[in-house]
C-alpha cells in the first residue's frame, strides 16, 4: 500500500518552517543547533535552516538567476543523457531523495518508463506538502505509475527507508545537495544509503564540478542579490523560531572560492560589533567587527574525488555522464 502521510500536521508557528510539517522534533533540532553554532569560537549555523517558505522560494528564485548555473546544467544533463542513464540502470524503482516538488523528476522517469521496467517512484523529503503536490503533478503525467511518498529527513532517517525486495532500486540525490556535507558527514550519509541496497540496487548523484573562480563566485553572489537575501533569511528564521533579534542589514553576504578545499564558503560577516539576544535560549551572543557566522559550505568535485567519496562508502562508480565540465552525474553500485 502506498503510504499517505498526513499533509495537515501542526507546525510550531503561524508563518511554519517548511521542515516542521513532517518533523515534530524540528523546533528542538533548531534551538541545539543554534546554541552551538553561536557559542562556538567559531559560530556557523547549518543550512538547512535557510528554507523554511520563503527560503524555498528564494532557493528556486536563486535558480533562476543567470548566474547559477548548477540547476540549469543538471536539467541538460538529464535532458541529454536520460535515456543512457536509463540503459546503464533500468530501475525498477526510483527514489528520490530531497525531491521537493520533483520538478527534474520527469527527465528520469520518461526515459526510465520508456526501458519498461520502472513500477514504482518514492520521493522522499521533509516537507509533506511540496510531495502532495508533486503527487498530484506526477499522477496526471504519469499514469500506472505507482507513486509512494515518505516524510524524512534522509540526513538521520535513512534507515526507515527499507529494502527494496526486489532489487532494482535507483536512489537519485540530485542538485549537488551533497556537495552541502562536510567530508564525514558525507561518509556517513553514503554508508547509510549503502545499509539501505541490496547488490542489485544502484545511487545516481548529481555532482557540481571544479571551475574557474569567477563563475564559481559570480554563482553565489548574483547581482539581483537573490542569494544575500537567501543567506540571511537564516537570521530571520532564528528571529521568529527563537524570539531573538538579529538585524540582518547589521550582516553582510559574502562567499567565496576556497581553492585548497574546493569549496565556496559562504558566512554573514558583522558589520560592527554588536550584541544579538536569543531570548528563546536566555543567549547573548557577542559580535566583533568583521565576525563570521559560516552558515553553508558548497563543494564541488571531480570526477576522482567522486570516485573516492564512493570507494570510502563500499560503492564503486560504474558510470559518469559530464556536461562540458560544467555538472556531473554518475552511478554507482554497491561492491
Ligand atoms: C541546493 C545545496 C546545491 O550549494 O549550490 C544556492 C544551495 N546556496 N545558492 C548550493 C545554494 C546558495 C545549493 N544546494
Amino acid at each position: 500500500m502506498p503510504t499517505t502521510p498526513s499533509e495537515d500536521r501542526a507546525v510550531l508557528t503561524d508563518h511554519g518552517l517548511a521542515l516542521d510539517e513532517g518533523l515534530p522534533e524540528t523546533w528542538t533540532a533548531l534551538a541545539a543547533d543554534v546554541l552551538r553554532g553561536l557559542t562556538d569560537e567559531h559560530k556557523h549555523l547549518p543550512p538547512k535552516w535557510f528554507y523554511d517558505a520563503r527560503g524555498s522560494d528564494l532557493f528556486d528564485q536563486i535558480c533562476e538567476q543567470p548566474e547559477y548555473y548548477p540547476t540549469r546544467a543538471e536539467a541538460e544533463l538529464l535532458s541529454a543523457q536520460g535515456s543512457a542513464i536509463a540503459k546503464a540502470f533500468p530501475a525498477r524503482e526510483l527514489v528520490e531523495l530531497g525531491s521537493g516538488s520533483s520538478t527534474k523528476t520527469p527527465l528520469l522517469l520518461r526515459p526510465l518508463m520508456k526501458e519498461g521496467t520502472l513500477e514504482r517512484y518514492v520521493p522522499v523529503d521533509v516537507s509533506a506538502s511540496a510531495l502532495g503536490q508533486a503527487q498530484r503533478t506526477l499522477e496526471a503525467a504519469f499514469p500506472g505509475l505507482l507513486i509512494e511518498r515518505r516524510v524524512l529527513d534522509f540526513t538521520t532517517q535513512l534507515h526507515l527507508l527499507g529494502h527494496a525486495p526486489q532489487g532494482g532500486r535507483l536512489v537519485a540525490f540530485l542538485g549537488s545537495t551533497i556537495g552541502n556535507l562536510e567530508p564525514v558527514e558525507v561518509q556517513a550519509f553514503l554508508a547509510a544509503l549503502r545499509s539501505q541496497l541490496g547488490p542489485g540496487d544502484a545511487v545516481l548523484i548529481g555532482t557540481d564540478l571544479v571551475k574557474d573562480t569567477a563563475t564559481l563566485e559570480a554563482a553565489y553572489n548574483d547581482a539581483a542579490g537573490i542569494t544575500a537575501a537567501f543567506n540571511k533569511n537564516v537570521l530571520r528564521v532564528v528571529n521568529r523560531e527563537l524570539d531573538a533579534d538579529f538585524d540582518e542589514d547589521a550582516f553582510a553576504h559574502e562567499s567565496i572560492w576556497n581553492p585548497e578545499l574546493e569549496r565556496i564558503e559562504t558566512r554573514l560577516r558583522a558589520l560592527g560589533p554588536q550584541q544579538v539576544r536569543v531570548r528563546s535560549l536566555s543567549l547573548d551572543v557577542d559580535f566583533t567587527e568583521g565576525e563570521a557566522i559560516f552558515t553553508e559550505i558548497s563543494r564541488k568535485f571531480r570526477r576522482e574525488t567522486v570516485a573516492e567519496l564512493y570507494t570510502a562508502a563500499g560503492f564503486e562508480l560504474t558510470d559518469w555522464f559530464e556536461g562540458n565540465g560544467v555538472y556531473g552525474l554518475s552511478i554507482a553500485r554497491p561492491v
